[in-house]
């Protein structure tokens, strides 16, 4: 196994250290993250004949993810996940203004989103870590001061679990999403065409031309988006379909069957090659499946290049630009409430 030395992450970024986390549970997996970004650097799971394998991307040093990770691997994305359109929304009658960091919109949270501030660890035990950050009123442009947390437990049930809260002293908007690429044949193996993914999900949400939800919900039958049967991620992932062309691959939110704030399945992911399986729970009405068409050549862990379409994004959290679509659950945290996100990924082998 190539666990990463802690001491690669030992660093101080705008005078707050930063570390690295080693999870472990009873049937060897590990786990690692850092409390930069609050960042998964890495998930250690076996194969069907017990090989174990880093199946996520990433990078060896905390100095790579400070100076670049502009893909967000394995980040919190936060204070709000995804797109807002035009980096514009009303809120009390009042309208905010957010960077525009990706084309025309704002994307995860802006410039310096939760992904690129250090987090505080409050508890660490052998299984767990939890690790929290307070995003003052008015950063990266958002109203309310936010407290939010997260804890991350490897299981001896072989699940990653994330349990996340929040809460705010302002009217806000709170989306949070993981943002690790996987790769059930392990980091820096290759292309993920071969391996299939079940999501569980009737409808997609599809966007114009600037990845921006339209506000429709479509049925995915008879489109790329339909996985309701396993589906091999490379089968579609460059139809003649418009919403495949906007994505320039997959880049899409899904309806999930479950009903939001109970956990459901959301994805089933399989590497028919190595026999891993990652099953996806979450508590979110939605999860963005983004098959890493914007990676090119990127220098990641043990010097391997990371190219186009190596990984794939399983994002569970509330549909891009809610803000902005009332008929889509809502984004807003208002004061006295408590945002709550669960996200498991459950590894076995067939
Ligand atoms: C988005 C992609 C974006 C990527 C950035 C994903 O969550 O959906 O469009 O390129 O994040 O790493």
């Amino acid at each position: 196994m190539n666990i990463i030395p802690e001491e690669s992450f030992k660093g101080v970024h705008k005078g707050k250290a930063t570390s690295l986390y080693t999870l472990k549970n009873n049937n060897g997996l590990v786990a690692q993250v850092t409390n930069y970004g609050a960042i998964i650097v890495s998930i250690h799971v076996p194969d069907r004949e017990g090989n174990f394998k880093d199946i996520v991307q990433g990078y060896d040093t905390i100095r790579e993810y400070i100076d670049g990770n502009d893909p967000y691997m394995g980040a919190v994305c936060g204070r709000c996940a995804n797109r807002i359109a035009r980096g514009k929304f009303s809120l009390q009658g009042k309208e905010y203004t957010l960077a525009v960091n990706n084309g025309p919109n704002h994307l995860h949270g802006g410039i310096t989103g939760f992904s690129k501030v250090v987090w505080d660890v409050v508890k660490k035990t052998d299984s767990s870590v939890k690790m929290e950050y307070v995003s003052p009123d008015g950063e990266e442009g958002y109203p309310g001061k936010v407290k939010v947390a997260v804890t991350y437990t490897l299981t001896d049930d072989n699940e990653l679990r994330l349990d996340f809260d929040a809460t705010t002293d302002k009217p806000t908007v709170v989306n949070l999403a993981s943002h690790s690429y996987f790769n059930l044949a392990g980091e820096g193996s290759g292309s993920v065409y071969d391996q299939e993914l079940m999501i569980n999900g009737d409808f997609f949400t599809p966007t114009d031309d600037s990845n921006v939800p339209t506000g429709e919900i479509r049925p995915v039958k008879g489109t790329p988006m339909d996985f309701t049967i396993p589906r091999k991620i490379g089968a579609g992932i460059d139809m003649d379909d418009t919403q495949i062309k906007y994505g320039a691959g997959y880049d899409h939110n899904w309806v999930l069957k479950h009903r939001t704030g109970t956990l459901g399945l959301a994805v089933v992911a399989h590497d028919p090659a190595t026999g891993r399986i990652m099953e996806v729970y979450t508590t979110q009405p939605g999860v963005q499946f983004y098959s890493a068409n914007w990676i090119d050549n990127e220098k990641g862990k043990g010097g391997k290049k990371y190219q186009r379409r190596w990984a794939f994004c399983l994002e569970t959290q509330h549909f891009a630009d809610a803000v902005n679509k009332p008929h889509f659950p809502s984004t807003i945290l208002n004061p006295g409430d408590e945002y709550k996100h669960t996200c498991i990924y459950k590894f076995t082998t067939k």
